[in-house]
């Protein structure tokens, strides 16, 4: 299932983000995982911050670019900045991230193409510069995450 939208501003791409964790929690599971992709600056933070947002979260929401990872609690989600991680060290971080999903935990993976293969149920977001705004790809892999695009469509 995919979803195109053309996001005129950071402002409505944030609200993206809030609008898929608003269909997340609609659906009868706990944990799941969002990967991003896009070129620097494209904007996968700001909708990282909108998922965040989305679920309730009303502090600051910075990037994990030098931290890798950044851990939230109530809402429980580990936010990551793939950039500098190798591949060898995704197969042992894999391990941890089915344990969090199980665990309920919203895993939000900018930079997280390497681990297309390793996961079945998840969301895929790529932000495209087009123009001044940005084309926002939405695409679910697996059954649960097809009902939250789903629920993003407009009827
Ligand atoms: N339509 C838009 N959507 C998102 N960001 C936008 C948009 N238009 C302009 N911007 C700007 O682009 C920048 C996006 O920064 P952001 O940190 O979210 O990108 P990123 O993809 O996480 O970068 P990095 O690759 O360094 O992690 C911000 O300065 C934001 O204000
Ligand atoms: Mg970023």
């Amino acid at each position: 299932m995919e979803y195109i939208v053309y996001s005129k501003s950071p402002e409505e791409t944030e609200s993206l983000g809030q609008r898929i964790a608003l269909s997340f929690k609609m659906l009868p599971f706990m944990g799941g995982f969002i990967g991003l992709s896009g070129n620097l600056g494209s904007g996968k933070t700001t909708f990282a911050r909108g998922v965040l947002r989305g679920l309730g979260w009303n502090k600051e929401v910075i990037s994990p670019t030098y931290l890798i990872a950044r851990y939230y609690h109530d809402p429980d989600v580990l936010h990551v900045d793939g950039y500098r991680i190798g591949d060898p060290f995704f197969e042992f971080l894999n391990l941890d991230i089915e344990r969090l999903i199980d665990d309920g935990y919203l895993i939000i993976w900018e930079w997280g193409d390497p681990l297309k293969d390793y996961l079945l149920e998840t969301l895929w977001v790529n932000l495209e510069y087009q123009g001044k705004g940005r084309k926002i790809t939405v695409s679910s892999r697996g059954y649960l995450w097809q009902e939250a695009v789903k629920i993003l469509q407009p009827t």
